[in-house]
């Protein structure tokens, strides 16, 4: 009954979480399998950003029971488990616990009522609380790069936006229990941290010590840090001072997610963005104006209710001004709670289809001749995967692109490596390493000892 699976969908957020879920089950006494079968608890970590998303929970759901199921317990966590409550126990009985991730504090409480044979146990704590889910137990699953939330929830709501009812109001952790998180990964070995939020940049420091760029300052000097990430920027809080921040201080990546959604100032009133088109390119304008080189991307998506051939062109035209390095497209999906399910899915599924591969088609015209400016750059990568089966190492520059390069030895996970751009491909580079790598230190090869024991499983792009 004390060994347990844990299954993660969904974003960065939801990854980190189920970090934090690791570590708090391992303080409780128990051990964690890698095989659905070993285990007495199975956890499904949950996404519901999209139907899609969705289905493929119940889907797993049904597929395990059917086949193994007997004598097991399982947890439906995450984002479904908010959204649908307790009506998950009427579709699938065999579930114990249902938990949004506000709830997650009260994890070890659920556990022990699970233990003493309750059946029905619910975290459901929707808009109503004030607190953060603490990180003390943490168990670092990534082998490269330790996660800190700075901000939970969502308090925008977007009209096509499932969010805010899932991860409950906006909260903000104190910049000082930020920056104590921080030192400890760097402790631990890491030199990569990414800090989370749904609203990353939104965040207010219940303490008033630190704006958002100041905390990104700090913990950029870190001690022992040599890159800093964030994600999600929304637009309506992106600052001036962001990109200041990004050109002072060298360990900030030079990469900026800015989702647009749309390039329509008429779609976005309609989804309740609460900027136009010019608002949104003024930012661009700042970040482009930047002394340094950095890289910008987004989330678009395609065919929400009312969406003409018109709006979807000024989607394209954003997309050619903007020159993005990387977009995630994706097709409206109505979802329960929000604004937009009342307005009527009036885009037909093949014009959705239709335009996501006109925007995709494009943008991968834009990569081609974006990533064409890095042929013969010397760029420091940080290694991600050792040798793939044609020998080839697996890394990330500092603006997120992923390089795959050969290298003379194999270098440990989480060193860096300068490395020779040679080959240019849409979405990836392809190099040779010209400099040893750097040696990870004890720390950083201790971690990643304990990582390998744990089975890391990689959140998927959403
Ligand atoms: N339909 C389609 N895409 C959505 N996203 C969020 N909600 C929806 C929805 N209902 C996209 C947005 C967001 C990304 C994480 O997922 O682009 O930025
Ligand atoms: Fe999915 Fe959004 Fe929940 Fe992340 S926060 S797991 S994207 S629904």
């Amino acid at each position: 009954m004390k060994t347990f699976y844990i299954e993660t969908f969904g974003c960065q957020m939801n990854a980190h979480d189920s970090e934090k879920v690791v570590g708090t089950l391992l303080n409780e006494g128990y051990t964690q399998t890698s095989d659905e079968a070993d285990a007495g608890l199975i956890l499904y970590n949950t996404c519901s950003i999209r139907d899609k998303a969705e289905q493929k929970v119940f889907h797993r759901l049904n597929e395990y029971k059917k086949l193994h199921g007997e004598g097991k317990r399982f947890a439906v966590i995450g984002c479904v488990a908010q959204q649908e409550g307790t009506k998950i126990f009427d579709r699938a009985p065999y579930v114990s616990i249902v938990a949004g991730s506000s709830s997650y504090r009260n994890l070890p409480d659920m556990l022990a009522r699970l233990e003493a044979g309750e059946t029905r146990i619910t975290g459901l704590d929707d808009r109503q609380t004030d607190e953060t889910f603490d990180t003390e137990f943490t168990a670092r699953t990534n082998p490269h790069r330790g996660y800190i939330t700075i901000i939970e929830g969502c308090d925008k709501f977007c009209a096509y936006c499932v969010v805010p009812y899932t991860r409950g109001k906006e909260r903000s952790r104190t910049s000082a229990s930020v920056l104590a998180e921080a030192q400890r990964i760097a402790q631990s070995g890491f030199t990569e941290i990414q800090l989370l939020g749904q609203n990353v940049n939104s965040y207010h420091d219940p303490s008033g010590k630190r704006t958002f760029a100041e905390l990104l300052a700090a913990v950029g000097e870190v001690n022992g840090i040599q890159r800093v990430r964030f994600t999600t920027s929304h637009p309506r809080d992106f600052t001036r001072d962001i990109v200041d921040v990004i050109d002072a201080v060298p360990t900030l990546c030079d990469h900026v997610h800015l989702p647009v959604q749309s390039g329509s100032t008429a779609v976005l009133k309609a989804m309740q963005r609460d900027y136009t088109r010019d608002w949104y390119l003024e930012r661009i304008a700042w970040t482009k104006a930047a002394k340094r080189d950095i890289s910008l991307t987004s989330d678009i998506i395609v065919g929400f209710p009312g969406e003409t051939d018109r709006d979807f062109e000024d989607t394209i035209t954003l997309l050619e001004e903007v020159g993005y390095d990387a977009i995630y497209g994706f097709k409206y999906s109505p979802r329960p709670n929000t604004p937009a399910i009342h307005m009527e899915d009036s885009i037909p599924e093949e014009i959705k289809v239709q335009r996501l591969a006109i925007l995709n088609a494009r943008q991968r015209e834009i990569q081609r001749t974006n990533y064409a400016r890095h042929l013969n750059q010397i760029m420091p990568i940080m290694v991600e995967h050792g040798a793939n089966s044609r020998g080839q190492i697996t890394g990330r520059s500092t603006q997120n692109k992923t390089v795959n390069f050969s290298c003379d030895s194999v270098p440990a996970i989480g060193s860096y490596v300068d490395v020779r751009i040679t080959q240019i491909f849409p979405s990836s580079l392809v190099g040779e390493a010209i400099s040893q790598p750097t040696t990870p230190s004890p720390a950083a090869i201790a971690q990643a000892a304990l990582n390998a024991r744990v089975n890391p499983q990689p959140a998927e792009a959403v």
